[in-house]
Parts: structure tokens; sequence; C-alpha cells
């Protein structure tokens, strides 16, 4: 997909657990599943150090919200546009860079071990995301975090010739597969159309 996506809504990050899961609702970052309740998305604890960057970032929304709660931030994408509208909002702690995900080779930054949290939101259905998947696993140190949000697709409705190219999401079984060779997995929907994976521990 070449062309450049309508900017996301910003979404609540608040979850509760999908059917199956065994997850208490998360009040800070999505990612962290143990933190404690905080009374604002970015009023979490700083974490000096922590590293994230957010695949396929658009126009940097939740790049810098990413950089809100802390986390040293690099935001990648292969839209011109996109980037420069990030650039333009500007924040501390965030850079953003250009990269074809699926089609230059893995960028230097991201060395085996060498970011603590990885995200992409609403973005992994326009990537070659199994592949993409292997790459964050080796990225990742043991204790580290992929978070993705998504939407929920009915089967066969997305991939219909009229469906709207900017809402691209996955059916129920294609974010099941998600999760193969991970060791930790955990679901949350946010809406009936939306929900949050979070991956731990690639092997
Ligand atoms: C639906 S938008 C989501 C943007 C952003 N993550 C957000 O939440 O607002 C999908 C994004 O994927 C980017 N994208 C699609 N294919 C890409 C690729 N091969 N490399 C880098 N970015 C890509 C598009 O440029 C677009 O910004």
């Amino acid at each position: 997909m070449r062309q450049h996506m309508k900017p996301a809504a910003q979404t609540e990050c608040a979850c509760r657990p999908s059917s199956g899961t065994t997850g208490t609702r998360p009040a800070g970052p999505p990612w962290s599943a143990t933190r404690k309740p905080s009374s604002s998305t970015t009023t979490s604890p700083r974490s000096p150090g922590t590293s994230a960057v957010d695949l396929a970032c658009g126009n940097g929304q939740w790049t810098r919200q990413l950089a809100a709660w802390g986390l040293n931030t690099h935001g990648f994408d292969f839209s011109a546009e996109a980037l420069r509208q990030a650039a333009a909002a500007g924040a501390p702690d965030v850079t953003y860079t250009y990269w074809d995900i699926d089609g230059d080779p893995i960028h230097h930054n991201l060395r085996p071990g060498s970011v603590d949290l990885v995200t992409c939101r609403y973005s992994l259905p326009y990537l070659q995301y199994e592949r993409l998947l292997t790459d964050v696993g080796r990225w990742l140190p043991p204790s580290g975090t992929f978070y993705a949000l998504v939407y929920v697709d009915q089967p066969g409705v997305s991939r219909k010739p009229d469906a709207d190219p900017f809402h691209r999401g996955f059916t129920e079984d294609e974010i099941q597969a998600l999760s193969s060779g991970w060791a930790f997995r955990r679901t949350y929907s946010l809406s009936r159309s939306q929900k949050a994976v979070v991956l731990r521990g690639y092997s």
C-alpha cells in the first residue's frame, strides 16, 4: 500500500481482556498490564532510558503519546507527507524517520535487543506482518513488549474491493495467529471493532 492513510483518531488505551484471556484492565500504558491505575493517559511515571519504536507511525499522534508516557520514541513510516505532519507537530523525545518497512533493509537502529517497546497502531494489516513480527521479536530484549492496535474484521468484509482502505483490519483468526512463537500473549477488546494485542518473549 503506497498511499498515505488518513490519521486515525486517538484511542483510549485502558481496555478489558477479551474472552479466553486472563488479563486485567491496564490503566497506564496499554502494554503494561501490571501498572497501577492512573487518572490520566499522560501522567504515567517516566522510565528514563526506556525506548520505543512506533512502526508505520503516520502523523505521529500515537508516537507522541508514547513520548508523553516517558519513552524515548522513534517513529517510522514511508509516507513523506505523514512524516512532515509528524515533525510539524513537534515533541521532545521523539524522532521520525522515513522507512519502507516492507521494502527497505532493516533500519540500523534496530539491533537485536535494542528496543524495550515496539508498537504498531492500526498499521499491521498494511505490512508484511508475519515476517515483521519475527524481526520485532529479535529487536526486543526478553523483557520487551510488542503492542498492536488493530481493527477487527468480520470474515470476508475488509477484503472486499469496496472496503474502506483506511480501516484495514484482521479477522479474529488472524489476530489469534499473530501470537505464534510468542511465550506471552494477551488481547484486549477496546470495542466491538478494535483489539489491542500484547506479545512478549519471542522464540
Ligand atoms: C492507518 S495508518 C496508521 C497510522 C498511525 N499508526 C496511526 O495510528 O495514526 C497506516 C500507516 O501505515 C503506513 N505504511 C503502510 N505501509 C508501510 C510501509 N511499507 N512502510 C512504512 N509505513 C507504511 C502508512 O504510510 C500509514 O501512515
